[in-house]
């Protein structure tokens, strides 16, 4: 594409956005299946290595496959708004976490958090950072007293770290509110953005420091790759102290896994829509089941977090939950009757998943531990697809 034409919209950046002309003219960015590259001589060697010369030097450090997923992501987080972010791609969302967290913290500091929060991320910062010297804080931040008050009466809290929608309870905090109030106290701030997608949610318009994606789901879409990113406002930060810690850390991604990520970010827009569009229309379908005691979908009205998804987010997303009054065994009884829409505890591809947490991801979580989090014996999660709504509702319908 001509540098010079003006892209307006964001389904025509999610496109062609990072986009470089191949040197072979090939239309789409090859896979580099190269481990190392080439210097033409010493000098040039000496003037990569310093930093005086861009280039690619070993994969585990970048490749032409992977800039294109980081410069793609990086221009739809930033799109219309007046910042830059770089972007650094990983093996997973974990790895892009834990690159955060060990860049952005030292032994001694405490970071502040909402308590539904992605498993995997939970246990780093209450199991594996603490070892580092690294400790969390968790609390219910959608109370911003009391987010205030625990900021205030401890000034080891160096990071907020928010996930909105959270994982599994689609629980949102607000951005703006509590970015305002960390950046009071000169906290940094990170905001796990997967659930929602840059097409749905902007942190960044919100002064957030740092977003990270487990690109495994919408942004992939198709569930064919693992893979994480982490974004950064601060461009200097990102290229110096950020990318030394993540080459040492060996989290990369690789040309395979991110060939795939490019191709299924340019289908993010549309995706979306029809993901939010059937999403509602099931949420309205399940509300008015005899068999449904509650459904948790933060586009309809009676959410606790509806406001908060509203003001932050285009649309209300794709992941939803619901309770059957039958309970653990109504739950399994429905999952094993499904027929088109998939058992499995993933998100993100273009088919309709569903899970059930109790006999499943939370088997072995006792009960009341379970119950802290609103994950009922009959509660069921679903990733609803973008097939034709009708499928899926039929499916739902006969096995409900
Ligand atoms: C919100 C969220 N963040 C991070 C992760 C971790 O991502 P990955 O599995 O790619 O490491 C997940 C995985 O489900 C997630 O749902």
């Amino acid at each position: 594409m001509d540098k010079s034409f003006p892209l307006t919209g964001w389904g025509s950046l999610a496109v062609h956005g990072g986009h470089k002309q191949d040197p072979n003219y090939a239309h789409l960015v090859p896979i580099y299946a190269s481990s190392t590259y080439v210097f033409d001589s010493a000098e040039q060697g000496m003037k990569r290595f310093d930093n005086k010369e861009e280039g690619y030097i070993y994969s585990r450090w970048g490749n032409p496959t992977m800039t294109e997923a980081e410069d793609k992501i990086a221009a739809l987080e930033t799109f219309g708004l007046n910042t830059e972010a770089k972007g650094i791609l990983h093996a997973s969302g974990m790895a892009a976490i834990s690159t955060l967290m060990l860049s952005a913290l030292k032994p001694g500091d405490k970071i502040i958090t909402h308590f539904s929060l992605y498993g995997g991320t939970e246990e780093l910062v209450s199991k594996i950072l603490p070892a580092f010297g690294i400790t969390a804080i968790i609390a219910d931040l959608r109370d911003l007293q009391k987010a205030a008050d625990i900021i205030k009466a401890d000034k080891a809290i160096k990071m907020m770290y928010l996930e909105t929608p959270a994982n599994p309870t689609i629980q949102c905090v607000d951005i703006e509110e509590l970015s305002a109030l960390a950046k009071q106290y000169n906290l940094v701030v990170a905001c796990d953005n997967t659930f929602a997608t840059p097409y749905l949610q902007q942190p960044f318009r919100y002064e957030v420091d740092y977003i990270v994606h487990s690109t495994t789901k919408f942004l992939n879409g198709h569930g064919t790759a693992i893979g994480g990113i982490l974004l950064g406002r601060d461009i200097e930060q990102m290229k110096t102290r950020i990318t030394k810690i993540h080459r040492t850390l060996g989290g990369n991604s690789n040309s395979f896994d991110a060939f795939l990520l490019i191709q299924g970010i340019k289908t993010l827009e549309v995706r979306m829509e029809r993901h939010c569009h059937n999403a509602m229309e099931v949420a309205h379908y399940l509300e008015a089941h005899p068999v449904v005691a509650k459904v948790n979908y933060t586009g309809l009205s009676n959410h606790p977090d509806h406001y908060t998804a509203m003001k932050q987010m285009r649309h209300p997303g794709a992941m939803l939950s619901f309770e059957l009054k039958g309970g653990l065994q109504a739950g399994i009884d429905f999952m094993n009757k499904l027929k088109m829409c998939v058992r499995t505890v993933s998100l993100g591809t273009c088919d309709t998943l569903l899970s059930h947490p109790a006999s499943m991801t939370h088997y072995s979580v006792p009960k009341e531990e379970k119950e802290k989090y609103g994950i009922t014996d009959g509660l069921i999660r679903m990733n609803v697809g973008i097939e034709n709504l009708q499928d899926i509702i039929t499916d739902l319908e006969q096995a409900l």
